[in-house]
């Protein structure tokens, strides 16, 4: 069932392919409008949603966090991403017009479930993003996105997190699309562009997979791993942490790249490996000069820079130890490319200090319990 892989982690990485492009299957009419029959919520509530609320734990709390960046900016409708766990005990502000998308691989976490029911009782529509037909969160759901990974086994999540980010982009667009958005041009560009995802993330496997695995067997001693992003890459920082302590047992902390000055700069000593995720040079603002300052900052007082970029950035090559180059995406995307080295960096990490990378101590695949 592996398929010739050393571990399920392994294989669903290399599932990531087909679980993108699965997840889009079948969305698209032949006019390249997003059809969307599973969101049965009458379209007139949908129109008049004036907030949304992305409520999940672990990993699909980062797919949802990527969903805000790319909600707010395409549906021009505030989004918040809350820890289900913490959610409801706020005293959450909710009500008909909100949407709440719960995201989760099981359906069966407890915590998101119990969010989804608070949210519920306070008149707001759920919608649910999840990878396990009829599994609880679904059902009691008011309208599910199923994302098609397939079966994910390993504990660390993979290839649900990148799917459950592609779902959450289709939404995004539905309702832009619904709420008769400006956007139009845009709204068809980004589908185009995530039809073209699978096949670049195939190519991350076939070419950045080696240089990442020789990075990650030289680093089996490292005491502490930091991570750092901007924007979309924030999230994309925390979860390549996330994968880091989960299997690995490594010391390991996802940073806002702004936030370094503010702090976290003082852990930077001679050698501290820090992994960078960088904007693409064509975004919008000066957010690429900016962590390109940053990668400046902490590889002269001693950093042992990890850089992440897309293809053809060479101002990153000055000021970076090891550079793992992904396809140009815009930047709204990156992330189904950015995570990927991560992931096998990881994996290939916990292998090499020899543990159980698809059932790592103290953790289950589905917490069942709050
Ligand atoms: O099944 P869910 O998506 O609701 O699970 C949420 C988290 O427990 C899960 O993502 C967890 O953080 C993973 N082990 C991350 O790799």
């Amino acid at each position: 069932e592996k398929d010739g892989y050393p571990s399920f982690m392994e294989k669903e990485i290399h599932d990531q392919p087909a679980a993108v492009g699965d997840t889009l299957l079948g969305r698209l009419d032949e006019n390249g409008r997003l059809t969307l029959d599973e969101i049965k919520i009458d379209e007139t509530v949908l129109r008049s949603i004036d907030k949304i609320v992305v409520i999940a734990c672990g990993t699909a709390a980062y797919a949802g966090q990527v969903a805000r960046y790319a909600i707010e900016h395409w549906c021009r409708i505030p989004t918040e991403v809350e820890l289900a766990h913490e959610f409801r005990y706020r005293d959450p502000i909710v009500n008909e017009k909100t949407l709440v998308v719960a995201v989760s691989q099981s359906g069966e976490t407890m915590d998101t479930l119990m969010a989804v029911r608070h949210a519920q009782e306070q008149g707001a529509k759920v919608v649910a993003i999840c990878n396990t037909n009829g599994s609880t969160i679904p059902r009691e759901a008011d309208a599910v996105l199923y994302t098609h990974a397939g079966p994910e086994i390993a504990v660390a999540s993979t290839k649900a997190f990148l799917a459950q980010i592609t779902a959450a982009y289709l939404l995004g667009l539905y309702l832009a699309q619904l709420r008769g958005n400006k956007f139009k041009d845009e709204i068809s560009t980004m589908l185009a562009e995530l039809e073209a995802m699978p096949a670049k993330i195939q190519r991350v496997l076939d070419e950045v997979e080696p240089q990442v695995k020789e990075l990650a067997t030289g680093m089996k001693d490292a005491g502490s791993v930091l991570f750092l992003g901007r924007h979309v890459g924030f999230p994309v920082a925390m979860e390549g942490a996330l994968k880091l302590k989960e299997i690995a047992y490594i010391h390991a902390e996802g940073f806002a790249a702004g936030e370094l000055k503010h702090g976290p700069i003082a852990l930077i000593d001679q050698g501290q490996p820090v992994f960078v995720i960088v904007p693409s040079p064509n975004g919008r603002d000066s957010l690429h000069a900016k962590v390109v300052s940053n990668i400046q900052e902490i590889r002269a007082r001693g950093a042992e820079t990890i850089v992440i970029a897309e293809e053809g950035d060479d101002a990153v090559r000055e000021f970076a130890n090891h550079v793992f180059y992904v396809p140009e995406a815009p930047t709204l995307l990156q992330p189904l490319l950015a995570t990927v080295p991560l992931q096998i960096f990881a994996c290939e990490l916990a292998g090499a200090k020899g543990y159980d990378v698809d059932q790592p101590r103290n953790l289950a695949k589905s917490v069942t319990v709050e």
